[in-house]
């Protein structure tokens, strides 16, 4: 029953970004947080949620003539800080869900369906904060609002802790930790990714410049499997959702993985690649040259 308007909301924000062109990328970026290195949306849920609480006790000291002649001016700026905040992490989380399968996309859905009435709720309450007679109304929207952006939260950590939406899928495995040989050398074509499994690790090799760089290979965003994505100006590019990655540092160039990939030490001995998982995943991988294959 879900999927339906899912499908079409999912293609509306991404035709949305089509349709604006090179311009959208920097801001789907910034959306989705791969400037932080982290999702942007569950940092600035806290916006609303917070201020929205603050709001229901200052409505409660106001009702009950507790909070001073200033409780009722408070309650109307945290609201109104609040429908700020929800914008903004309605933007963020949309940006985000529109990359969801399945139950993931279904979940969101109604997540982004409670956040929207409450917002709704929110921003008529802040309407009638500024008409005469209307703060018992107010009051009651407001914490209609809250009892559903609650709900909605319960939703949004099912979304992440269940769904694994917004969390690292990379093998972040400390193995291999030895130089461990993986392929011969001469089964890599310059600037064709190759996937191989290390002991049970995914790794992608790339040829080329006369090296050799390794990088994790799932990706942080979904899982996909990078040894199935494809170079663009030298960085690594996710064939599911299109991040793309440095292979000297792992860091995504581009959304949406906000994580970097695990990076890995690579040497040729007697014509087969080796690789071994660097100590610090965000420092520049090692490469091998051609010139050391042949010392
Ligand atoms: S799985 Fe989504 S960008 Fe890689």
């Amino acid at each position: 029953m879900l999927d339906g308007p899912g499908y079409q909301l999912e293609h509306g924000i991404s035709l949305t970004y089509l349709l604006a062109g090179r311009r959208a990328r920097p801001l789907q970026d910034l959306l989705h947080g791969v400037w932080l290195g982290h999702p942007l949306h569950p940092a600035l849920v806290t916006v609303p949620v917070g201020a929205w609480t603050a709001a229901s006790v200052l409505d409660g000291l106001a009702a009950t003539g507790r909070g001073g002649p200033g409780a009722g001016s408070a309650a109307r700026v945290t609201v109104g800080v609040g429908v700020a905040g929800a914008v903004a992490s309605a933007a963020t989380g949309l940006t985000d869900w529109q990359h969801a399968h399945d139950g993931a996309r279904r979940v969101g859905l109604v997540h982004a369906g409670l956040n929207s009435t409450a917002l709704g709720l929110y921003s008529w309450s802040l309407l009638d904060r500024g008409r005469r007679g209307r703060a018992g109304r107010a009051r009651l929207t407001a914490a209609a609002g809250l009892a559903l952006t609650l709900a909605s939260s319960w939703l949004g950590g099912a979304l992440s802790y269940r769904h694994g939406l917004g969390t690292d899928h990379a093998d972040r495995s400390p193995e291999p930790r030895r130089f461990t040989p993986v392929l011969q050398a001469s089964d890599l074509v310059d600037g064709q990714p190759v996937g191989v499994d290390v002991d049970g690790v995914p790794v992608v090799l790339v040829a080329g410049d006369g090296e050799v760089r390794a990088v994790g290979g799932r990706c942080p965003h979904q899982g996909a499997p990078l040894g199935e994505g494809w170079l663009h100006r030298g960085e690594l590019v996710c064939p599911w959702h299109g991040s793309r990655f440095d292979l000297g540092t792992g860091e995504p160039t581009q959304g949406p993985s906000t994580a970097p990939l695990p990076c890995f030490e690579t040497r040729l001995r007697e014509g087969r690649v080796e690789v071994r998982r660097r100590g610090n995943w965000r420092s520049p991988t090692a490469t091998t040259t051609v010139e050391e294959a042949s010392r």
